[in-house]
């Protein structure tokens, strides 16, 4: 399947934009955090490409782990069932804990690990980014600490974000101009 030539798509951020944007929230988590020690936790798969950019820029000394979600439904909707994949994390008690996703859309991805989060640890601080915060489509009353974009209800590729499995590996963001 040739995933460009077969979708059509059209550049929402280009890959400049990103490493700005993400340039400009590291810049502001090193204020917050100076020397203290953080535990990124990347939710995979989308915010892959997100977290492992987003550390280089960090001067604090850094601990990455991955756990993995998915919540199932159409290509082009969440389910609204968060599917916990791989969720082992090490005792974050006492320790600063930043969740990193790609995307915010309906908001119960964020919620079901901040609540997973505290409901098992003790941590000492626990925040939570998103490259990208689609605030429209919000369903739970929750909220991103950091995020770099806010964007519209469109359906977004690339950089992370797949379409049934394509595409994470575009290095812009692209939407789709045939799906809302
Ligand atoms: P939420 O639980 O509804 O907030 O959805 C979060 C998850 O839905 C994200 O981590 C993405 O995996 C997926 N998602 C939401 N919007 C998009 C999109 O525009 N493109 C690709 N995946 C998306
Ligand atoms: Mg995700």
């Amino acid at each position: 399947m040739d995933f460009l030539k077969e979708n059509s798509l059209e550049v929402y951020l280009s890959e400049d934009e990103i490493q700005a944007g993400i340039k400009v929230l590291a810049e502001k988590l090193n204020k917050i955090y100076g020397e203290e020690e953080l535990y990124v936790v990347c939710v995979l798969k989308g915010a892959v490409m997100f977290a492992t950019d987003l550390v280089k820029y960090l001067k604090m000394p850094v601990k990455m782990e991955f756990i993995r979600l998915s919540s199932y439904g159409s290509s082009y909707s969440t389910s609204g069932n968060v599917n916990a994949v791989d969720i082992s994390l090490p005792n974050l008690n006492e320790k600063n804990v930043l969740i990193v996703e790609d995307i915010i859309d309906t908001g119960l991805t964020a919620k079901f690990l901040i609540d997973f989060i505290k409901n098992n640890f003790q941590t000492k601080t626990l925040k939570f980014c998103s490259l990208l915060d689609k605030m429209c489509k919000r369903k739970v009353d929750i909220d991103a600490d950091y995020y770099c974009f806010e964007v519209d209800d469109k359906f977004l590729v690339g950089y992370g974000l797949d379409l049934d499995g394509y595409g994470r590996n575009i290095p812009n963001i692209l939407y789709k101009t045939d799906v809302k």
